[in-house]
């Protein structure tokens, strides 16, 4: 089989340094969307330049949107309205953002131009009738593969009603594109969801101007708000932090500053769920930086155990159970993570990843059908695992790596790109110390 890009990391270093990680993703392509949608130019700092940020830059320039690329992490958007769009020559390619696509879907069917959405082998197979279903009773045509619920799909958008939406899952990326729907349309459009997650779109988008209400149970836009072009500052990214996180509080010894971090707590529950296992993690230096709370984080190695994880902290770390795995299989004692179904369908199905790569190792796992059991405590053995193509699985591998009794080879590491380029030369240089 040709993997691209195989990886091997040995135990043995304690880890020690002070270093900012990649601007936030989700924040990084809200800030793309909103400042091009917005009236003037738009500074952006701090980026991610990762491959899922990327296809939302490509995509909006495919859309008339005129970029200047300035320094490695900072942008201008020549933001053109709410109508300023124009059509797509060609099929817009999402890559394996999620983000990108769902977004999208939302901005494209307030417009009123033909555009057609594809992804990876990965994105084409992932559920999108969770917005196409509410988009079109707004009033957009969206036709797609598999009973239009897969991409590729085509949108004809425009002519949009508002709606009041019960979302069945808590998921920002339904939240988001309703309300981008909504926002270009006149009345109010209202997103209720069972939990609150992620929060970006509705801080950002206030900040550009638009006519947001954040509520107990969801959001809600009122239409046709001007949106002016803003600087930006985005923050460093939580997700990506975690797994440093999790290294600093697994590898005996170990103490890292993580400079710059967004802690929004919509976004935080990893922090909350890795404290609670016993884990010294100290915010400091608490600020907001446009509109997002932001601090430092020192992290100390730690005795972990096992504890239930389940209910409304699950989309608050929606993302970092890959690597909580990774802590709980070193944490004394039972873990279980229940309520998370939604990792059934992420960049891969994240529950059947996990535990091929852990139990492979040699951990005390087990799958549920909306989450997993972990005994911890058992020493890992290395091997070689597989990452799915998924960024996050591949760089949780790594973090066990660091501390199995020898060394775990990663298959298929190029996946990483989409989110944390530069992720093996940090973890090299904090062994380095
Ligand atoms: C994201 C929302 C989450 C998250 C994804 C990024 C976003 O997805 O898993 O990585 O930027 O809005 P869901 O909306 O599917 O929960």
């Amino acid at each position: 089989m040709n993997h691209i890009e195989t990886r091997i990391v040995g135990p043995g270093k304690v880890l020690r340094g002070e270093f900012v990680v990649p601007g936030d993703k989700s924040i990084s392509h809200r800030s793309i969307m909103f400042a091009s949608l917005a009236e003037g130019k738009s500074r952006i700092s701090g980026l991610l330049r990762g491959e899922d940020c990327l296809s939302t830059l490509q995509a909006f320039q495919s859309l008339g949107i005129e970029v200047e690329d300035r320094a490695a992490d900072e942008l201008i958007i020549h933001g053109r309205g709410l109508d300023g769009l124009c059509e797509a020559g060609d099929v817009i390619d999402c890559g394996n953002s999620g983000t990108t696509m769902r977004l999208m879907s939302g901005i494209l069917a307030g417009q009123p131009l033909f555009s057609v959405l594809t992804g990876d082998r990965y994105l084409r197979n992932r559920p999108m009738a969770r917005v196409i279903e509410p988009l079109t009773s707004m009033g957009a045509t969206i036709h797609g593969r598999s009973n239009h619920s897969k991409a590729p799909f085509a949108i004809c958008g425009g002519g949009l009603q508002p709606i009041q939406y019960h979302s069945p899952i808590a998921s920002a990326q339904v939240k988001s594109a309703l309300l981008l729907a909504g926002m270009q349309i006149e009345g109010t459009t209202t997103v209720f969801e069972p939990h609150l997650s992620r929060d970006h779109s509705e801080r950002m988008l206030r900040y550009f101007g638009a006519d947001i209400n954040s509520f107990k149970g969801g959001a809600s836009v009122t239409g046709r708000v001007r949106l002016t072009g803003r600087d930006v500052v985005v923050p460093g990214d939580i997700s990506s932090a975690a797994f440093f996180l999790v290294a600093g509080l697994i590898v005996p010894g170990s103490e890292l500053l993580l400079q710059n971090v967004g802690v929004n707590p919509t976004r935080s529950g990893v922090i909350d769920i890795l404290q609670q296992m016993g884990g010294s993690i100290k915010l400091l230096n608490e600020r907001e930086v446009c509109g997002e709370p932001v601090a430092d984080l020192l992290v100390k190695s730690s005795d972990l155990h096992g504890i239930a994880i389940g209910g409304e902290v699950i989309p608050r770390a929606i993302d970092e159970f890959p690597v909580i795995s990774v802590a709980a299989a070193f944490a004394d004692g039972e873990t279980t993570i229940n309520d998370a179904k939604e990792l059934r369908v992420k960049e891969t199905d994240r529950i059947a990843a996990i535990c091929d790569c852990l139990g492979g190792l040699g951990a005390a796992i087990e799958p549920r059908a909306d989450g997993m059991k972990i005994v911890g405590g058992r020493p890992l053995a290395g091997g070689q695992v597989k990452s799915f193509g998924d960024h996050r699985i591949a760089m949780s591998m790594a973090v066990a790596g660091l501390v199995a009794q020898e060394s775990v080879e990663i298959l298929d590491t190029s996946c990483t790109e989409t989110s944390f380029p530069g992720f093996w030369d940090l973890l090299n240089m904090i062994q380095a110390g």
